[in-house]
């Protein structure tokens, strides 16, 4: 689908013909504050990310403090700029979709009291949507000059970031099962710790990935922890693994830091793809496909298409820019929830710990 102007949208709310629904998507689950203007749930009229990132530094991860306090500072600068870079003003929208979970709880509060206030104000139903079912949606997006269909249903969907993995089946828009998850620590949570232990700052994920590129990955043996029978993962021995080889070479013999990294990556990210095609086979969905920050790695996506194409197997992979959190894959789940008439009301709740699926 083209990417439109705002001029050419044709604005109605979803209880008339419905043409064009506009939503302005609202994320602020962990350190970015977003907001977002998506049309039908995939086309991308604007899409604004402030995040906090650098304040977190010095500390090697997130202070829930701080990022709630920036959210504050953050919201309503960042509406208004999702606004004005879509073209439009609040009468043309269609709804407020938030993410109302899981994650932060200080941090959800903030992006969710915006929202309320925001849909109030403006007359506009509210739709709350679970950040990892935003995650999802990221796959539905279109970026201009995108020719990729979007995914197909039923979908095996590996959701992986810095507080989850997920291995769900998704028969239908809103119809999740959760086949597996992580049993300790999240894919990225493992990058993000192992970065810190290789002094390599916050946030891991994006250093090891480049790190990774110019280094060997067969150079040090990390365990795979494969849970053969389960779609569960675990990657705390890992770390574990990293902290005793680290300790070990403290007096010498220390492979370069570039091999440690893309060794470590390959640990992960070859489980995450072996586990996603066990599942696969198993399953025969009409398209496996990945989500969430972890999805932006570029040895997953190389892992992960090249066994797709083995196996002959449809993949969809998000937009890397939309791996990470973003309010556009909010306001896209967003979409599909106002399709169903799934609105929530102004005593929609924040939950740190809100399940994707009961
Ligand atoms: O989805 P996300 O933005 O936030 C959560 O919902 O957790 O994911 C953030 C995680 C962090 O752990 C970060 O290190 C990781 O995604 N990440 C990456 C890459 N970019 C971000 N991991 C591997 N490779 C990347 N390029
Ligand atoms: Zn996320």
């Amino acid at each position: 689908m083209p990417a439109r102007h705002a001029d050419e949208v044709v604005i109605t709310c979803y209880n008339g013909a419905v043409m064009t629904m506009l939503i302005l998507g609202v994320e602020s689950s962990c350190d970015e504050t977003a907001a977002s203007v998506v049309a039908d749930g995939r086309v991308m009229l604007s899409n604004v990310v402030s995040s906090s990132e650098q304040f977190h530094k010095e500390y090697g991860g997130i202070v829930p403090e701080i990022a709630s306090r920036k959210q504050l500072e953050y919201l309503l600068p960042v509406f208004t700029a999702a606004l004005e870079k879509a073209g439009i003003t609040p009468v043309d929208l269609a709804a407020v979709a938030v993410a109302h979970g899981p994650g932060l709880i200080g941090s959800l509060v903030v992006g969710l009291m915006g929202a309320k206030a925001f849909a109030y104000v403006h007359n506009l139903p509210l739709v709350g949507v679970n950040h990892l079912e935003g995650h999802l949606y990221a796959n539905w997006i279109r970026l201009p000059d995108d020719p990729r269909p979007e995914p197909q249903l039923p979908a095996l969907v590996l959701v992986v970031s810095g507080g989850h993995a997920h291995m769900v089946w998704m028969q239908n828009h809103g119809d999740y099962r959760i086949l597996g998850r992580t049993r300790d620590d999240a894919p990225g949570e493992a990058l993000d710790k192992a970065a810190r232990l290789l002094d390599l700052g916050y946030p891991g994920g994006p250093v090891i990935d480049r790190l990774g590129k110019e280094g060997d990955p067969k150079a040090v043996a990390f365990p795979r922890a494969l849970l053969p029978g389960t779609h569960d993962f675990s990657f705390s021995g890992l770390k574990t693994a990293l902290a005793q080889y680290l300790r070990k070479t403290e007096a010498g013999g220390r492979a370069p830091v570039a091999d440690i990294a893309a060794s470590f990556q390959e640990a992960i990210m070859t489980v995450l793809v072996d586990k996603l095609f066990a599942a696969a086979d198993l399953l025969s969905p009409a398209r496996v496909v990945l989500a969430g920050g972890v999805a932006a790695n570029s040895r997953l996506r190389e892992l992960a298409e090249a066994r797709a194409e083995h196996e002959g197997i449809p993949i969809a992979l998000p937009p890397r820019v939309l791996c990470t959190d973003n309010a556009a894959m909010v306001a896209a789940a967003g979409y599909f929830r106002a399709l169903r008439e799934e609105f929530s009301d102004q005593a929609l709740d924040a939950s740190a710990s809100l399940p994707l699926a009961g």
